[in-house]
């Protein structure tokens, strides 16, 4: 509680210039596979004038491969950041079908997201391949969003913990503490993702709580107040501000609510 109150002094500090970082609040979109180039380019012009002049929280929109060039021309200059929402651990060669690290900072790209459910689900992404992900990702100058979250089935049977335990500790294997400074995470139950069924804020800031102290005893306490950790499921503008509102959720993962610009906007200025 004590030391709360101190990183707290030292945050409001910083805003006056002194040395701990103040945890960003970041809301991504995430696309999925949708959009052609004309749609996206569509949507991008008009996020862009939406939130013109956001500074205080991060805006990132994950699109797919064949759009991020397109959106990159749009996005230049502005406060839209782009994200992947895939990427393959190596610098070229043999992989048909796979994308690098270097082809997307080529065009635009800043952050990409790993691991996330629809990735372990449908395409058997394990936490090993994840995390080996992440590693090449940060040595090669991008930064993860490493998503983590439980089924329905753990959450009924009291596995949400040991999930997200699996999830955190093994995606971040072998991360160095200087490493985590370019780290987000995203919890997204994945019983909320697509289904209009959101975590309660109280529901998702448990398991965000569990997730900073988590960071607490893989690294240390400036390390873990430093890092954003997204809420994803089911997140809009209905919602948002109550979520984002809870003390360890800094900002979203949006999914469907992130394909109209105007309720991204809504979502994105309930975090400011
Ligand atoms: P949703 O998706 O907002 O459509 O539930 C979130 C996500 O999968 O990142």
């Amino acid at each position: 509680m004590k030391y709360h109150k101190k990183i707290n002094m030292l945050i409001k500090a910083n805003k006056s210039g002194g040395d701990i970082p103040m945890r960003k609040r970041i809301v991504a979109g995430n696309w999925k596979m949708n959009k052609t180039n004309c749609e996206a380019v569509e949507i991008i012009k008009e996020l862009k004038d939406l939130v013109n002049g956001i500074d205080n929280v991060g805006v990132v929109i994950g699109a797919p491969f064949t759009v991020l060039s397109d959106l990159n021309k749009v996005v230049n200059g502005t406060n839209i950041k782009l994200a992947a929402q895939n990427m393959y651990p190596a610098a070229n060669g043999a992989y048909t079908g796979e994308i690098s690290p270097e082809m997307l900072k080529a065009v635009g790209v800043e952050y990409v997201i790993l691991g996330h459910s629809e990735r372990r689900e449908y395409f058997g992404e394990t936490n090993e391949f994840v995390n080996k992900k992440v590693k090449f990702a940060l040595d090669n100058g991008l930064k993860p969003i490493l998503c983590v979250g439980e089924k329905l089935e753990d959450r009924e049977s009291n596995n949400t913990e040991a999930v997200v335990e699996d999830h955190v500790v093994n995606g971040l294997k072998n991360i160095t503490k200087e490493e985590m400074k370019n780290v987000v995470i995203a919890y997204e139950p994945v019983w909320a993702i697509g289904t209009g069924k959101t975590a309660s804020p109280e529901q998702a800031e448990e398991v965000h709580k569990f997730i900073r102290n988590l960071l607490v005893k893989l690294y240390d306490e400036e390390t873990s107040q430093g890092v954003t950790i997204q809420y994803g499921g089911s997140m809009k503008s209905s919602n948002s501000k109550e979520l984002i509102g809870k003390e360890n959720i800094d900002g979203g993962l949006v999914g469907g609510a992130s394909l109209d610009a105007k309720e991204f906007a809504a979502i994105i200025k309930s975090a400011v």
